[in-house]
């Protein structure tokens, strides 16, 4: 399979050939686990559709997360087109526990890697899902070519806490910033000023370690090129309130309103933050 793929590259023009080797690199969270404080993220995988399903037969969520109600089939489908698809990285959300048995961040932790097939994650009880989307031409941001207009490149984020009572314990905002740190690699722009708030939760320690590891030793050369802050968008319901107040933690303003979806489009700015 491959032998022929690098054949067929013999008589391909350029670019086709750099989109090879990009697709190459593209789905490399494959066997990536980002080991939080709180919660671990692990790519979704066949195992978690039908708690995937359970999840999206909720109306309400639907609405929520603009997404079209789908058999369990369907979404065993979705989920192999995701695992597949070079324009996207999705990532499950599992919340840890004091006893899970992995390790704890104090800033020393020499190189760790946790396979997602590890006892001790698939354990873990699933909670949500976040997901980066990658629009338009990659190519050219890639090779620092210039892209067209009207396919300018983006890296839409969408973030679902899908257990009611995980939510308002943290879990979004921790879970966007480990992943944007593994794809943008770095942190600090996205760090709200009352961080220290993570270290109140108690049996806890704080998130900084786990930010500083993902940024040090696993975020990914192909990504980080592409991935800039000022790339990221979040498009959401204008009356989809925490998630707009999530976002603006994070140093998102709404850029946009899209009367017509009745949705707003919020890009990460450069501007001061209240908190
Ligand atoms: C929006 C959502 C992801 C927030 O998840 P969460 O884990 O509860 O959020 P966090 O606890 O990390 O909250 C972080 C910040 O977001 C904001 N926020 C979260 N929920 C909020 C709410 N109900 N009301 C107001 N602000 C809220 C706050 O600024 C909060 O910081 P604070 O607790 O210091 O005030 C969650 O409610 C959800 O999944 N909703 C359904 C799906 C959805 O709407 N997805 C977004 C589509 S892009």
């Amino acid at each position: 399979m491959l032998d022929q793929s690098i054949k067929s590259l013999l008589v391909c023009p350029p670019q086709r050939i750099a989109r090879f080797f990009f697709t190459l690199t593209m789905k490399e969270n494959t066997n990536t686990v980002l080991l939080g404080n709180h919660l671990v993220l692990v790519p979704y995988a066949a195992k978690h559709v039908p708690k995937y399903h359970e999840w999206m037969s909720d109306a309400d969520l639907r609405d929520l997360t603009a997404s079209e109600p789908l058999s369990l089939e369907e979404e065993y489908e979705m989920q192999k087109t995701w695992q597949k698809d070079e324009d996207k990285l999705t990532f499950i959300i599992l919340s840890r526990h004091p006893k899970d048995g992995l390790p704890i961040l104090d800033g020393h932790t020499p190189g760790i890697h946790i396979s997602p097939e590890d006892p001790r994650v698939s354990s873990l009880q699933m909670v949500g899902d976040v997901n980066l989307f990658f629009k338009g031409d990659r190519l050219a941001v890639a090779h620092e070519t210039t892209a067209n207009e009207d396919d300018e490149f983006e890296v839409e984020i969408e973030i679902m806490i899908a257990e009611k009572r995980f939510r308002r314990k943290g879990f979004a905002l921790e879970s966007l910033l480990l992943l944007l740190t593994y794809a943008a690699g770095q942190w600090s722009p996205f760090v709200p000023p009352d961080l220290e708030g993570f270290d109140s939760i108690p049996s806890h320690l704080p998130l900084r370690p786990y930010l500083n590891y993902i940024r040090e030793a696993q975020s990914s050369r192909s990504l980080i090129k592409i991935v800039t802050p000022s790339r990221l968008v979040s498009r959401i319901s204008d009356s989809n309130e925490p998630s707009i107040r999530l976002f603006e933690k994070l140093g998102f303003r709404v850029v946009k309103q899209v009367e017509v979806f009745h949705e707003v489009e919020m890009r990460w700015c450069e501007a001061p933050r209240s908190s």
